[in-house]
């Protein structure tokens, strides 16, 4: 499947000669969406060989993929098992799904859930961990938090059609890197892939090289993650409805949001040659956005619109 590339006009790409394309990947489904969609897909076909009854999978409250989870249980007839950081919300599950939309949502979607302790979810990947969960949902298939496992990447090498490969760059924003790194093995070697991580740490490149990418066509670009995962300013804010007002484009405040601002402050400081032709991926994450507000609104923000 191939999405959309929207040309951006914006004055200031005029001004400074180069050319930037958003690849609507948002649009490709209302719940898989974005690059979630790449990574369930072979997942889900894997699932159904191996006649697996349900996909179990891990995610914070807030979790695009937690939620992208459900829905493609839903619609290919699994049971869907979400195993949630913080066990204090499962103290009170009718308040949680009050509170909380992309949960109420995948509660909806039929998924069930195991809330726990943030130090038994740092043990997501523990041998002993996992096989007491397997216990616990026996034939269940084992979807890593993210969703980045080597049938994700497989799926992300589809982003990118041939013609695609005519851009210059190719911009992206990374959580577990399996998107980007998909993105980076099916580019041309001549392509300058951007990543814009959406955390914070010295650790995220080496995340990417564990994932071993098949070009070294890549430059991480670490200034953009607005203090770390999940953390936002007003400035990104405003940046995100200014944006949706000129473009009528939206963004999400954990990913794209901050991958855009990035991008777009990068050509003003005149780091892209004259004629650059830019492709910047939007992975999705928009059903972030009504959480974000609930909480925006707590603390009388401006919410994103
Ligand atoms: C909307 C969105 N964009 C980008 C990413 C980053 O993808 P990855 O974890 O494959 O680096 C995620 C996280 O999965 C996401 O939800």
């Amino acid at each position: 499947m191939i999405s959309q590339n929207i040309q951006i006009n914006l004055p200031l790409l005029q001004e400074k000669e180069v050319v930037l394309y958003v690849k609507r990947e948002d649009l490709l489904h209302p719940f898989i969406s974005g690059n979630k969609f790449r990574k369930l897909k072979y997942n889900l076909a894997e699932a159904k060989k191996q006649k697996k009854e349900a996909l179990l999978t891990f995610g914070g409250a807030y979790s695009n993929h937690i939620l992208a989870t459900a829905a493609a249980g839903k619609e290919f007839g699994f049971n869907t098992i979400g195993v949630i950081r913080g066990e204090e919300l499962g103290a009170n599950l009718q308040k949680t799904l009050t509170q909380n939309p992309t949960l109420r949502q995948a509660h909806a979607f039929g998924m069930e859930f195991l809330f726990v302790s943030r130090s038994d979810y740092q043990q997501k990947k523990e041998s002993d961990f996992l096989a007491k969960l397997e216990h616990q949902y026996p034939n269940s298939y084992f979807v890593p938090e993210g969703g980045t496992n080597n049938l994700a990447i497989k799926g992300c090498e589809e982003i990118l059609s041939e013609k695609d490969k005519e851009f210059t760059h190719v911009c992206c924003a990374m959580g577990t890197g399996g998107t980007v790194t998909g993105i980076i093995n099916s580019s041309n070697i001549h392509q300058n892939i951007l990543v814009f991580p959406a955390l914070k740490g010295s650790w995220i490149q080496d995340e990417i090289n564990s994932l071993q990418p098949n070009k070294e066509n890549w430059k991480m670009v670490s200034d953009y993650h607005f203090g770390g995962y999940g953390k936002i300013s007003d400035e990104l804010i405003t940046f995100i409805n200014q944006f949706k007002e000129e473009t009528s484009i939206p963004l999400d405040p954990i990913y794209t949001g901050k991958m855009m601002f990035g991008l777009l402050k990068m050509i003003v400081n005149h780091q892209f040659k004259k004629g650059s032709t830019i492709l910047a991926i939007h992975t999705g994450g928009l059903q972030g956005i009504e959480g974000m507000n609930v909480l925006l609104k707590q603390k009388n923000k401006q919410i994103i619109l």
